[in-house]
């Protein structure tokens, strides 16, 4: 909170980082598991609305057959992210998810490619960003994705001339 002898200034603008800053947490914490491809939510649209293929379809969010109905009250759901704040987003859930990610260099340093004067994720053969978590992609998460790798490594650097014996 921001106090100036005027008082509290509230602020009257939010962009488009806030929304990309609280989606990218959100990556990092959970993504409940969904059925595949059989089970959908068909939203009503009202008449005349342009929504493409005149459905929308969410799919449904798939209960956890793990656990036992009389030990719950309501249902609950797989998480398929790890739920700690570890920066999964930007790792993986998986070790072998954050090795596909590694340079494999003696640094620790994650995969990055220059373009020109840019610095850029790496892309799967389908064109995906190879990060921790690329679901729901958009420029907001390529940004910050990006920002979290180049600082991985700026932090890197720093603790190889600090630590020259350390390995990655
Ligand atoms: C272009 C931006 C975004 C796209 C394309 C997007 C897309 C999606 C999709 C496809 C899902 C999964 C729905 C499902 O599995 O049924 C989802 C879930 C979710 N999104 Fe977003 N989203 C965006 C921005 C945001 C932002 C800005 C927030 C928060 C401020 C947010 C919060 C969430 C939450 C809380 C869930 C539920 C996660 C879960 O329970 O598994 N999203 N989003």
């Amino acid at each position: 909170m921001v106090r100036r002898a005027g008082g509290f200034i509230p602020a009257t603008t939010l962009n488009l980082l806030a929304a990309a800053w609280i989606q990218f947490q959100i990556h990092d914490w959970f993504q409940h598991e969904s059925y595949q491809s059989d089970e959908f939510y068909d939203i009503q649209l009202p008449p005349g609305d342009e929504w493409p293929h005149g459905k929308m379809l969410l799919p449904c969010t798939k209960p956890d057959e793990t656990l036992e109905p009389s030990d719950i009250n309501c249902p609950g759901y797989k998480n398929t992210n790890t739920a700690w704040w570890d920066g999964s987003q930007i790792y993986g859930s998986s070790e072998a998810t954050t090795e596909s990610q590694r340079t494999k260099d003696p640094d620790g340093k994650l995969l990055l490619t220059q373009r020109g004067k840019g610095v850029f994720l790496p892309h799967d053969d389908s064109g995906n960003p190879k990060t921790g978590f690329s679901d729901n992609w958009w420029t907001g998460m390529e940004m910050l994705h990006t920002l979290f790798a180049m600082e991985h490594n700026a932090i890197c650097d720093m603790l190889r001339a600090a630590y020259p014996v350390w390995t990655g």
